[in-house]
């Protein structure tokens, strides 16, 4: 196997840009709402930087060799407050660059975001994915989680 897990410093900003617009090429395949504005860098540069920063966030990066090779983005957010369950961990981005899928990276980088979810007494870790990427799908539910919504969108 021979990769690591670890939080991103900011030497690893230039390779998750790139791992995150090779998400977005995929990601639109599935739906033309993900279309991108064209100063779109510029805003996900200041995106990153704030999670980089911050306290309830968490950003990973899976490498090999020191190379990165895929990267993980959560954030804790407050769920309505009426219910018992109140916060979560939300798993924003989940990426691993193709010659390296299918070795166990993406459960490893979901794995560590739960760890560090409990560590910060959350206890509830979720994401979302189109309903046509079967693949991601897959993976979520064999890490044991439950497919219970769906959100429907039309342009009006
Ligand atoms: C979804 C994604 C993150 C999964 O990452 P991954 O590293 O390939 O995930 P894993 O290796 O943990 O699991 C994938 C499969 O490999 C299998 N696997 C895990 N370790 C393995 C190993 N050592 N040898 C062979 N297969 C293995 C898993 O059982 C799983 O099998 P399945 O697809 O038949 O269910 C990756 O495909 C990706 O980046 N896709 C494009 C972006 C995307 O869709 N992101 C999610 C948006 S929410």
């Amino acid at each position: 196997m021979g990769f690591c897990i670890r939080k991103a410093q900011k030497v690893d900003v230039p390779a998750i840009i790139r791992e995150w617009e090779w998400l977005q090429r995929e990601s639109r395949a599935y739906s033309p709402a993900l279309q991108l504005k064209p100063n779109f860098k510029t805003i996900y540069r200041k995106y990153l930087a704030k999670r980089l920063k911050a306290r309830n966030a968490l950003v990973l990066v899976a490498t090999k060799k020191d190379r990165v090779v895929g990267h993980a983005v959560a954030n804790l957010m407050g769920v309505f407050a009426v219910f018992v369950i109140d916060k979560e961990a939300y798993v924003e981005e989940l990426f691993v660059e193709r010659p390296y899928r299918r070795k166990g990276i993406g459960t490893k980088l979901l794995a560590a975001v739960q760890a560090w979810a409990k560590r910060k007494g959350v206890r509830q870790l979720s994401i979302m994915t189109n309903t046509e990427n079967t693949r991601a799908r897959g993976v979520y539910t064999n890490f044991r989680m439950k497919e219970f919504l769906v959100k429907l969108i039309k342009r009006v």
